[in-house]
């Protein structure tokens, strides 16, 4: 519970972006904001990305602290990479619903199961999880670790199962897969993206590999959020329906001015399609972690080892 209250002046967004420049010269701190995060943080960030990309970026940064305005999973991965650095995230209650569709224990009876299978997990995980994996993979590079795995080895795949079946479909390979989805990804509805179509014949469908099959069947293009915003850069079309959290979208008007990008439409009457985790963050409490140095990521050190490992055979081969 954060006790610092805000004065009326610091309440005004521009002060705010003010104060927190100010904190991130006096703490030597770096802002990493993933694509969902709402535009004003986006705007305030070192470095926007990917779940790889800040990863990446974690891994090399030379700050002292390491604000993390994204969820649970990704501000842990920063604290696997540096634990001797200070890694806040400003609201702990920031999860991850695909994360929580596997508990580390349900996964090490069902790991148990299949003694000669590699386990590759996607970094929307516990600490706990990647601990117990071989490989870490993202949705960007997913495809092409598995493609490096010798064919006659086993794989159990975790815990996203959209992701799993997308990476099957894409490299002939059969894997175990862990039953687990995303919710905001599962809320997109097939007759309402259909319709949309109808109404905007033009526009390109593009499409997040945790969506269900029912949408990424009618998707010109599938990619992590990285490469659908490098997508519709390069793209000659002018419109395109975005079937993944539209935070996304803000950097989308960006990097392609001019061009029209329509959220693809949730089954319910719903904003459904925002993760609400992800939104759990705002500029105010971004401001008050730097301010306090709190929340912090905090981990038992013989879990952190044990995930390190993993992440790091990501990160070699996905160079
Ligand atoms: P990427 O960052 O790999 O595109 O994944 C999106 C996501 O759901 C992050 O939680
Ligand atoms: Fe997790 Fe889905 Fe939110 Fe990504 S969008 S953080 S997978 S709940």
């Amino acid at each position: 519970m954060f006790t610092t209250a805000l004065t009326q002046r610091e309440k005004t967004p521009l002060d705010l972006f003010a104060a927190i420049a100010n904190l991130k010269k006096e703490l030597n701190a770096v802002i990493l904001a993933h694509y969902y995060q709402e535009p004003d943080i986006q705007d305030i960030a070192d470095f926007i990305g990917d779940s790889l990309q800040l990863a990446r970026t974690a891994a090399n940064t030379n700050a002292d602290v390491i604000v993390f305005a994204g969820v649970h999973f990704m501000a842990e991965t920063a604290k696997i990479l540096n634990p001797d650095k200070l890694v806040l995230l400003p609201d702990l209650n920031a999860g991850c619903s695909l994360a929580d569709t596997c508990p580390p224990q349900e996964f090490a009876a069902f790991k148990a199961s299949y003694p000669d299978h590699l386990v590759v997990s996607y970094i929307n995980c516990s600490a706990e999880v990647k601990a117990m994996s071989d490989i870490i993979c993202t949705s960007s590079n997913a495809v092409k670790i598995i493609q490096q795995i010798p064919e006659e080895q086993p794989i159990i795949f975790a815990p996203d199962k959209n992701l799993g079946r997308y990476v099957m479909e894409q490299t002939g390979r059969k894997m175990v897969l862990w039953q687990g989805s995303c919710i905001v990804h599962e809320t997109f509805s097939e007759k309402k993206l259909v319709q949309l179509q109808i109404h905007h014949p033009q526009a390109e469908i593009i499409a997040h590999p945790e969506c269900e099959e029912s949408i990424l069947r009618h998707a010109d293009y599938i990619g992590s959020t990285a490469a659908l915003l490098k997508y519709c850069q390069q793209s000659h079309s002018s419109t395109f329906i975005v079937a993944t959290e539209p935070g996304i979208i803000h950097q989308m008007q960006k990097a392609a001015a001019g061009k029209q990008f329509i959220p693809a439409p949730p089954t319910n009457n719903c904003n459904c399609n925002e993760c609400p985790f992800m939104r759990l963050n705002t500029l105010e409490k971004l401001y008050l972690s730097m301010k306090n140095c709190a929340p912090e990521i905090q981990m038992d050190e013989e879990i952190r080892v044990a995930a390190l490992r993993p992440i790091q055979r990501m990160l070699e081969m996905s160079v």
